[in-house]
């Protein structure tokens, strides 16, 4: 560590780390001169069948199309190409199962897996441009599954299997998805759930647009059987011929719909294409992670149902011939090791995991990690939420021993791969910031208006930016980008491109400031979404689930501060006239209703039953009052309420 003059403490790269990183700083100047020969270059990283015209065709803003004219195959790019360069006896997954069971895939095994797949998925008559949707715990099969789809360009939507099956019949309908890939149960702390039984539920009433249910046998409890309709993957996967040959498609083909959520209560298709996807994610894995092909163990901790693991378990590590770590079950379940365990039995040298995980690492105790060998360890990775300089330095000293880099990598759903961050073995990090956007990345950091905002000193332990807070945005198209929301182009013009018309810039939704030295440190949502142990929820989903039931007439849902979650859910509701309130009972059942609408993810810290809601003078509630109350801070500005008695009602009715 090194103190400078503001002393604010930098990590500059040792000279070993930086003499063999994948990353050299000279790819920033070579990105600014021509950004287009820069992203060609990045594209070559993958094997064409046809390759491409033009690297940008930007005439349709906001939707981009990428490696014009190009045509490849994914799943061909992440596996058959590293069989047939000879490596297919590497393994490709080291699998970890929540009861301690285990399995290794090499690549060639992979390919065999990903054949039959495809053949059974092409005997049940699906094509390219179907839907399939994979509501699947980590299990190799997942993976599997999503591959297979991509072999035949089918578009998948990966459901999180901790979804509810409210929440998966909106996605399945939503995406008009043929198929479902699920598993029998899942393995939840010792204790084998129904999994099978949420898509029957799903799936019960109206009909929908599923005609199969495809079924992987994980945990053997007794599933119920629609004939006709639900297929075990054992009885017709597993024996189809492991022979497929993968067909290219064009560089803009869908490749899979992702739902997060926005502002309104339904939830956004995010659509990712296929050349440009693929071209960053791989690029990103490459030079972020410093991932050397047959030589690292990489791990990120993230499940398939997120971004994260579409992006960095499946298609960027596997498109760079990874060896990684993909472990099914929670990091205290049968207890507190299990990760370092992990890390200590596989020799995993790149680790990538969210910043509640380490905070929660920071409350066991550090004599846990310590109690491992974790010297295999060579760079850690952050994602999901801004990381607290204390977390960062704790996980740096530690986990990672004084010695590795840390990568705090910003991006979304909807940019697909990672866009700010470190170049390890590169960049001097301070802890708490993202710092800059890779090489063939612009962002900016605004006002109102679209003018810079001033630099800052920021004291990342004291962060007093209010003055200085400004919009994140991203001021040139990228080769992730989202390509639109399904089957809404209008909310993606108002979500995402309205606020900078006129500039043309894309809107990320976070507050960012930069320092003097012109880093970028990124602050979180500005909007309604709140961001609960790395998972995007919005208010509106949540105070939507808690108005259906009966006895609420009108709830209002901010994200307070939490320690360890980064934000906690709390929930403001005022009942109906004729619902009594039975304190306790009453909100465990509200609780309860959000769970089953949503997940359990979604489910309140705290719920206050409150007889008045604080609202501007056009109606609007004033959540960010509702904030204050939550974080006990002391009330802003409350002028333009309606009645500024409203908050001694509500601090009452709280009590
Ligand atoms: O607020 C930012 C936060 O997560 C949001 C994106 O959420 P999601 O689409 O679910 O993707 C999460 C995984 C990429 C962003 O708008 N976020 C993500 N990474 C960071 C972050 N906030 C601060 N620092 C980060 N490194």
């Amino acid at each position: 560590m090194t103190e400078t003059a503001d002393h604010r403490d930098s990590y500059p790269p040792t000279a070993a780390f930086a003499a063999a990183a994948n990353a050299d700083a000279t790819l920033y100047q070579r990105a600014q001169t021509d950004r287009d020969a820069f992203w060609a270059e990045q594209a070559d990283r993958l094997q064409w069948h046809r390759p491409f015209d033009r690297v940008l065709d930007w005439s349709a803003a906001p939707v981009a199309k990428w490696f014009v004219g190009g045509t490849l195959n994914v799943a061909y790019n992440c596996v058959d190409r590293h069989v047939l360069d000879g490596h297919g006896d590497q393994i490709a997954i080291q699998w970890e199962g929540e009861p301690g069971d285990s399995r290794a895939i090499t690549y060639a095994e992979l390919l065999a897996e990903v054949c039959r797949a495809a053949n059974y998925l092409t005997e049940l008559g699906l094509r390219a441009g179907d839907r399939v949707a994979v509501y699947m715990p980590m299990v190799p099969e997942a993976i599997i599954s999503m591959l297979a789809c991509a072999r035949l360009g089918l578009t998948h939507s990966v459901v999180f299997a901790g979804f509810s099956p409210t929440a998966l019949r909106q996605r399945v309908d939503d995406a008009g998805a043929r198929l479902i890939i699920t598993t029998d149960g899942q393995w939840r702390r010792g204790t084998a759930t129904p999994l099978k039984a949420a898509v029957d539920e799903a799936l019960s009433g109206d009909p929908s647009t599923v005609e199969h249910v495809l079924v992987v046998r994980r945990t053997g409890i007794e599933v119920p059987w629609t004939q006709h309709r639900d297929l075990w993957w054992h009885d017709t996967v597993e024996h189809a011929t492991p022979e497929h040959e993968a067909q290219p498609f064009d560089a803009e083909h869908p490749l899979f719909i992702l739902y997060t959520s926005g502002t309104t209560g339904k939830p956004k298709g995010i659509l990712h294409t296929t050349g440009g996807y693929l071209t960053q994610t791989s690029y990103t894995h490459h030079i972020v992670f410093d991932h050397k092909p047959g030589q690292d163990i990489y791990w990120c901790t993230a499940d398939i149902g997120w971004i994260t693991g579409h992006s960095y378990i499946v298609y960027g590590p596997l498109s760079n011939r990874a060896t990684q770590v993909v472990y099914e079950g929670t990091p205290n379940f049968p207890d507190e090791h299990r990760h370092w365990q992990i890390i200590e039995k596989y020799g995993v040298t790149l680790y990538y995991t969210a910043p509640t995980l380490v905070r929660t690492f920071m409350k066991w105790g550090r004599e846990i990690p310590a109690a491992h060998d974790l010297t295999s360890l060579r760079l850690l990775g952050s994602v999901g939420e801004p990381i607290n300089p204390e977390a960062w330095r704790w996980y740096r000293e530690v986990i990672g021993a004084h010695r590795t880099p840390i990568v705090d990598t910003w991006w979304q759903t909807e940019t697909g791969a990672i866009m700010i961050s470190p170049l390890p073995g590169v960049t001097t990090t301070k802890p708490g910031a993202a710092m800059t956007p890779l090489p063939g990345i612009s962002a900016r950091v605004v006002d109102e208006d679209g003018k810079p905002v001033q630099k800052a000193e920021t004291d990342a332990d004291s962060p007093d930016r209010s003055a200085v807070v400004g919009y994140l945005v991203l001021d040139q198209p990228w080769p992730a980008m989202l390509r639109g929301i399904w089957g809404d182009t209008e909310r993606f013009h108002e979500t995402y491109w309205t606020r900078f018309a006129e500039q043309g810039w894309y809107f990320a939704g976070d507050g960012a400031t930069l320092d003097t030295d012109g880093d970028l440190w990124i602050l979180g949502r500005i909007d309604d979404v709140m961001n609960v142990s790395g998972h995007r929820i919005s208010t509106a989903e949540v105070e939507s689930a808690l108005v259906g039931h009966s006895g609420v007439a009108e709830a209002a849902v901010v994200g307070a501060t939490d320690a360890t979650t980064g934000q906690g859910i709390v929930a403001f509701v005022i009942l109906t006239a004729e619902t009594e309130n039975t304190g306790t009972e009453l909100v465990d059942e509200l609780k309860a209703e959000v769970t089953k609408q949503i997940s359990p993810i979604a489910r309140p810290r705290q719920i206050h039953i409150v007889p008045e809601l604080p609202k501007t003078r056009s109606g609007k509630i004033m959540r960010r009052l509702l904030r204050d109350i939550a974080e006990g801070r002391e009330l802003g500005d409350t002028s333009t309420l309606v009645d500024p008695k409203v908050f001694e009602a509500i601090r009452t009715g709280k009590a």
